[in-house]
């Protein structure tokens, strides 16, 4: 095209995998924050969207190379639910990804929602990682807070390396079984043809300076062009909700384009389309879950890549999962409002 480049976009990261694999806790421990404690029954039941900033990322790729240079301003990453009656909400977190994280329990190997998740990512083409979980329970595990995994695993005496092997070989075969090439990251020599794995653990934070990096340096390797900045607004309702001195608002995942407030938008709603005016843009403080009450930040006007919550009038019957559309001065308010219908 004749745009010129304006810089590279956050990617956008799907987390999925069965339920109680440690999703929600590896986000914890990335955060430092308490969210999965504060779940009903330790169950996530809604879309979840973070911002991790680049300085917040630099601090933990360093642990595993030195010299990496980091090119995209953060990562968004959309934390999903496990539990099986929540496909919907892995279909909607998954579209918007640019790469996937699948979390599997290294005690547990493959269930599945794993599974599901699998064909899910293969149908979409979305490419993704394995954070293979929960290290620190292998059998006398010597923790120490947020190291590489590879340091952590040689720290390990014998035994427990062996168990981690062990295990470690039976998820791969089975994912062999389903017809995945996948090896440890670090002896990945093809990021194309096998899927890395990288052993975490949401407890201690080893290996979790490695999935970060790992995030990284797929996206910024494999997916150089497709993080590109684009003017031309992309943006998706992930959930609505009630929040208290706000009325109904609408959670929205922001790919490309520019919102502001005061913009006329056209989304979906169960009576047809709904037409309104962007009262406050929100965010969320960087490393914050947007899904929890916080302390939101308001923004006269918002770019890519950013989880955002909308605050408008008339968005009680808003359907979440699709796309949200902008009233530009040129525009045709019919033909946007067919658009959004169609969906
Ligand atoms: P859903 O969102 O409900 O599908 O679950 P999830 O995948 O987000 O898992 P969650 O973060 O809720 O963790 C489930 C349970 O496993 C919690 O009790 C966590 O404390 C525990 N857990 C998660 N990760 C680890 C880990 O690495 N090590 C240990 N020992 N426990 C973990
Ligand atoms: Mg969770
Ligand atoms: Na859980």
């Amino acid at each position: 095209s004749s745009s010129s480049f304006m810089g590279y976009r956050s990617p956008v990261i799907c987390i999925m995998g069965h339920v109680d694999t440690g999703k929600t806790k590896l986000l914890d421990k990335i955060r430092r924050t308490n969210v999965q404690e504060g779940e009903a029954g330790g169950i996530t039941q809604q879309i979840g969207a973070t911002f991790f900033p680049d300085i917040a990322l630099q601090e933990q790729t360093r642990k595993v190379d030195e010299d990496f240079d980091l090119e995209v301003p953060g990562v968004l990453i959309i934390d999903t639910p496990g539990h099986e009656s929540f496909n919907n909400l892995r279909m909607r977190g998954s579209s918007l990804a640019d790469l996937a994280i699948l979390v599997i329990d290294i005690m547990h190997g493959l269930e599945p929602q794993t599974v599901e998740s699998l064909e899910l990512l293969k149908k979409r083409r979305c490419p993704f990682i394995i954070a293979l979980n929960k290290i620190d329970i292998l059998y006398q595990w010597n923790a120490k807070q947020y190291t590489s995994v590879q340091e952590a695993l040689s720290r390990q005496q014998q035994s427990v390396r062996d168990e981690f092997q062990t295990r470690y070989n039976n998820v791969v075969l089975q994912l062999n079984e389903r017809g995945l090439n996948c090896n440890l990251y670090w002896e990945n020599d093809d990021y194309r043809s096998s899927v890395s794995i990288v052993p975490t653990s949401a407890l201690t934070g080893e290996g979790v300076p490695d999935l970060l990096y790992m995030i990284l340096k797929l996206t910024q390797d494999l997916m150089g062009d497709k993080l590109e900045v684009r003017e031309k607004l992309e943006c998706t309702v992930i959930e609505v909700k009630n929040i208290e001195g706000l009325g109904t608002t609408i959670d929205v995942v922001l790919l490309n384009g520019t919102l502001k407030e005061g913009d006329t938008i056209v989304l979906a709603g169960l009576g047809g389309p709904i037409v309104t005016t962007i009262r406050a843009l929100l965010t969320p403080q960087p490393m914050k879950e947007m899904r929890v009450k916080n302390e939101y930040v308001h923004h006269a006007q918002i770019s890519t890549s950013m989880g955002v919550k909308i605050s408008a009038p008339g968005l009680d019957d808003a359907v979440a999962g699709t796309e949200l559309l902008v009233v530009g001065p040129d525009d045709d308010l019919d033909e946007l409002k067919e658009e959004v219908s169609e969906g």
